[in-house]
């Protein structure tokens, strides 16, 4: 049994006041309901990164019909461009002098290849790469904040199961023969890389508390893609009337947003720095790739190189 297993949003999450909080990808799924989990705590504001402006402002009027006094606000953010990145983390770093909650929620799933602006293969550019240079970017307001009496800053990184598709060697280092590479390999590169990336961050900033987590499996709009081919969308259907029943599976966001918000919210004793969660907030140890330290400080060095390349 997980330490959340009982994990009850309304009545566990403490009194958020004063906490800044950024969600990317908070405009749907998972990540608008973990915004409406915490926004009925009296954050200081959360900001809702995403790349669709109409989708987060009709999210944000959805959010405040049940949290009428949270303070929400639409930072523009898309995950496939460096500048846009760039320019969300200089949006938020003018607005505020600290962040408390950072969860990296946005991904793609299962695309058809494409690139990103910078030329990453698509779903490791915006799950990994997107995420890695924002995060870098934040840093000084994290480690900031951090250092703040009482200072109890949280990283959560949204991984997958999937990464146990990872293709042998676990990271597409090239990311042009990611081309020849199928899209679940592709995926499970990515969210290898988010697991990896969480446990450098928690060795070179163990003042900050930064967790991976799988959320479960939830059909939501990640799957579109998938239900692209018929066959698959009749499967996906399918599944869907089975997820209430299954475990490690939830009927809808409400569910699924649970082990992100718990390790958001539970109190900082209860998690392990750079540790990997499923659902919710149980332990593991991931795949054989996930807890290769070597490969963890090699992604971290070769992302940072990456970064330099186009001058960040
Ligand atoms: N659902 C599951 O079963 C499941 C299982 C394991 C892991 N996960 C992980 O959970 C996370 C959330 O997934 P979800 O199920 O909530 O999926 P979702 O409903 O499709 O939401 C994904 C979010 O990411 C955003 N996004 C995608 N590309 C982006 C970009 N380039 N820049 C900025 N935002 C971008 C989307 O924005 P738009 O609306 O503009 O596209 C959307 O807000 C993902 O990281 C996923 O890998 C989900």
């Amino acid at each position: 049994m997980g330490a959340g297993n009982k994990f009850v949003p309304a009545s566990d999450i403490g009194d958020l006041s004063r906490k800044v909080v950024l969600v990317t990808g908070g405009n749907a799924g998972l990540g608008k309901q973990t915004i409406a989990y915490l926004a009925a705590h009296n954050p200081s504001r959360i900001y809702l990164a995403a790349r669709t402006e109409s989708k987060a402002k009709n999210a944000i009027a959805d959010l405040k019909k049940l949290s009428p006094d949270a303070e929400i606000e639409y930072l523009p953010l898309d995950l496939t461009s460096f500048a846009s990145v760039k320019s969300a983390a200089e949006t938020f770093k003018s607005k505020e002098k600290c962040l408390d909650i950072l969860v990296n929620n946005a991904g793609v799933m299962a695309t058809p290849y494409s690139t990103t602006q910078e030329g990453y293969e698509n779903q490791f550019g915006t799950n990994h790469m997107g995420h890695f240079l924002l995060t870098k970017l934040l840093l000084p307001t994290l480690l900031s904040t951090a250092s703040e009496p009482d200072g109890d800053v949280r990283i959560v990184n949204l991984t997958s199961m999937g990464h146990y598709m990872a293709p042998k060697g676990g990271i597409l280092w090239d990311q042009k023969a990611a081309e020849g590479v199928s899209t679940w390999r592709r995926y499970g590169s990515a969210k290898l890389a988010n697991i990896l990336f969480t446990k450098q961050l928690a060795e070179r900033y163990p003042q900050i508390t930064s967790v991976s987590i799988h959320p479960g499996v939830i059909i939501t709009d990640l799957y579109a893609s998938v239900q692209l081919n018929f066959f698959l969308r009749i499967g996906v259907w399918l599944y869907g009337l089975l997820t209430p029943f299954l475990p490690g599976h939830f009927k809808d966001t409400k569910g699924g947003a649970l082990n992100q918000t718990w390790a958001a919210t539970v109190p900082k004793a209860q998690l392990k720095n750079g540790q990997f969660y499923m659902p919710v907030g149980t332990e593991s140890k991931g795949s054989g790739y996930a807890q290769d330290e070597g490969l963890a400080k090699k992604l971290w060095e070769w992302s940072e190189g990456e970064l330099e390349k186009h001058g960040y």
